[in-house]
């Protein structure tokens, strides 16, 4: 066991948000020189427990102790004092003033005037030590995103901070950078400090931790020493103890290939790669899976299918068409559908009346046109059939959609892209945020949709509703096709290991 006595403890900590239980009774333990690993996937509440710590949020139950005593954390300050300081997923640093400005900044001790050759001098000095090479002079705009993280790490360490906290660090970070970022490490832990690393990568795990805790939905499933577990059991406890539930679904024989990527590359919008040579197809009638922890390139993978993202290399052919790089108007005019993730910002016209909404895309062709005029009665009948058959809660058909609640904004796109789809859909998120009800209402749509010929790529964080509505399961990690495997043999260890970046 161990000896040491803990740096840090969390106690049940719970924290709500009005819809979900981020943290449910997490406890965490953290050892001085040590470094504790946080898995899990997307919305296991890593981020929330850490800005718990971090003074961010406030729990709604639970204790915190460092070095056996209790203490109030309530705001980041108080976080500080307490040698605790959180390097967050998006930075936090002022773009037009110098790393040393910024390394200062908010600091409650300093001088009116703080001398700043003095500042920068302790700055080089512990960017020697740390070996977080960056010069104190530069501006911010000046620095690659490598370069600003380790100005975010130089800020904590200036203001004496013991237990760093770093969130999905490497996210950002070339291949280079991150092993750089792995010395630095291991110096400050050398140096007696603490880290609590959030990663939902396996490597990083096994590399970076000498603990790791596992959570899942909000709960703490599993503390074991680095050295005494192994990915297989990892990957297992991230996804979720149970066996995933799966229906007997038909024998199908798919038709034609519908959609066809080879070797599909694309930046994100930092210029970075993030789609690194995607290789798939769906035929006609098959729901194709897409799995993986969220921004591992699933946005921009749906961009570059609807044409609201250019390729940088490869080819997207859509029912036998050279489709990459075509306009979102070209590409649904080929018959394909889309279900954007972004509902309320892409996905519907707020000013415009849920009929109208629900409508948009066929108002060109008949029966809805008959000689050129729009036929406002038959956008009414066929609205009612909708707004029915998906029970969209509206007051009237003619209610501007951005009046609706999100569930019922969401319910108005899909029953539009599923009555305007002629062949593929792009279905992104599709059962977010919706109840029990409109979710399975949704998940049986599709399957009948794909039996009566419509190819479906469809992207989820669920992997019940993939193993449930798909056919194959492809996982998404970094950019990459980690693996595609038949639903029939999907299990939780096996998709846990792709999505953690482990090859089976
Ligand atoms: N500020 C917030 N307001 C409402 N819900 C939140 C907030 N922050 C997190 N959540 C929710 O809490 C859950 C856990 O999120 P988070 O801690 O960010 O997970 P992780 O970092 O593991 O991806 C998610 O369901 C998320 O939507
Ligand atoms: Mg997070």
């Amino acid at each position: 066991m161990e000896t040491k006595t803990p740096i840090l403890e969390m106690k049940g900590i719970t924290k709500r948000f009005p819809n979900v239980v981020a943290n449910d009774h997490v406890d965490l333990e953290l050892y001085p020189g040590e470094v504790l690993a946080l898995l899990g996937e997307n919305g296991a509440g890593k981020s929330s427990l850490m800005n718990v710590l971090a003074g961010l949020y406030r729990a709604d139950e639970g204790e915190i102790f460092i070095r056996g005593k209790r203490v109030e954390i309530n705001s980041p300050r108080d976080a500080m004092l307490l040698g605790i300081g959180m390097v967050h997923q998006n930075f936090m640093l002022v773009d037009t003033m110098t790393v040393a400005e910024n390394i200062i900044m908010g600091m409650s001790d300093l001088p009116f005037i703080p001398d700043m050759e003095d500042v920068s001098k302790r700055i080089r000095e512990l960017s020697k030590q740390y070996n977080l090479q960056v010069d104190p002079l530069s501006y911010i705009w000046q620095l690659s995103v490598g370069e600003q993280q380790r100005v975010e790490i130089l800020k904590l360490i200036y203001r004496g901070a013991e237990i760093l906290i770093l969130d999905e660090p490497t996210a950002v970070l070339t291949p280079r950078e991150s092993k750089e970022l792995s010395g630095v490490i291991h110096h400050m832990t050398q140096e007696g400090k603490s880290a609590i690393f959030i990663t939902h990568k396996m490597e990083e795990v096994i590399t970076f931790s000498d603990w790791v805790r596992v959570l899942h939905k909000g709960r703490l499933v599993t503390v074991k020493k680095t050295r005494e577990t192994h990915p297989q059991e990892l990957a297992r406890l991230m996804v979720g103890r149970d066996v995933l539930f799966r229906l007997e679904k038909k024998a199908r024989n798919f038709g034609d290939v519908a959609l066809e990527l080879k070797d599909v590359r694309a930046l994100d919008d930092k210029g970075l790669p993030a789609l690194k040579g995607i290789t798939l197809n769906i035929r006609s009638g098959e729901i194709l899976g897409i799995a993986g922890v969220a921004g591992n390139g699933q946005t921009q993978l749906v961009e570059v299918l609807t044409g609201l993202r250019k390729t940088t290399g490869g080819t997207i052919r859509i029912f036998d068409e050279e489709k990459a790089n075509k306009s979102p108007l070209e590409i649904i005019n080929t018959g394909v559908s889309h279900i954007p993730a972004d509902r309320i910002a892409r996905g519907i016209a707020g000013d415009m009346s849920v009929a109208n909404n629900l409508v948009m895309k066929c108002y060109r062709k008949p029966p809805l046109v008959k000689k050129g005029v729009l036929h406002p009665s038959r956008i009414l009948d066929l609205a009612h059939r909708m707004i029915d058959l998906f029970r969209i809660d509206t007051p009237t058909p003619q209610t501007h959609a951005k009046f609706l609640s999100g569930g019922n904004i969401q319910k108005t796109i899909l029953a539009r892209e599923l009555d305007a789809c002629r062949g593929l859909l792009i279905a992104a998120y599709p059962s977010r945020g919706l109840d029990v009800g409109a979710t399975e209402f949704v998940r049986n749509q599709m399957i009948a949709q794909s039996q009566a010929g419509t190819a479906i790529l469809l992207i989820s964080e669920d992997l019940e509703e993939l193993v449930t509505v798909a056919d194959k399961i492809a996982v998404l990690f970094e950019g990459r096709i980690m693996g595609i495997v038949p639903s029939s043999e999907a299990d939780t260890e096996k998709l846990g290991m792709l999505m953690t970046g482990v090859k089976v």
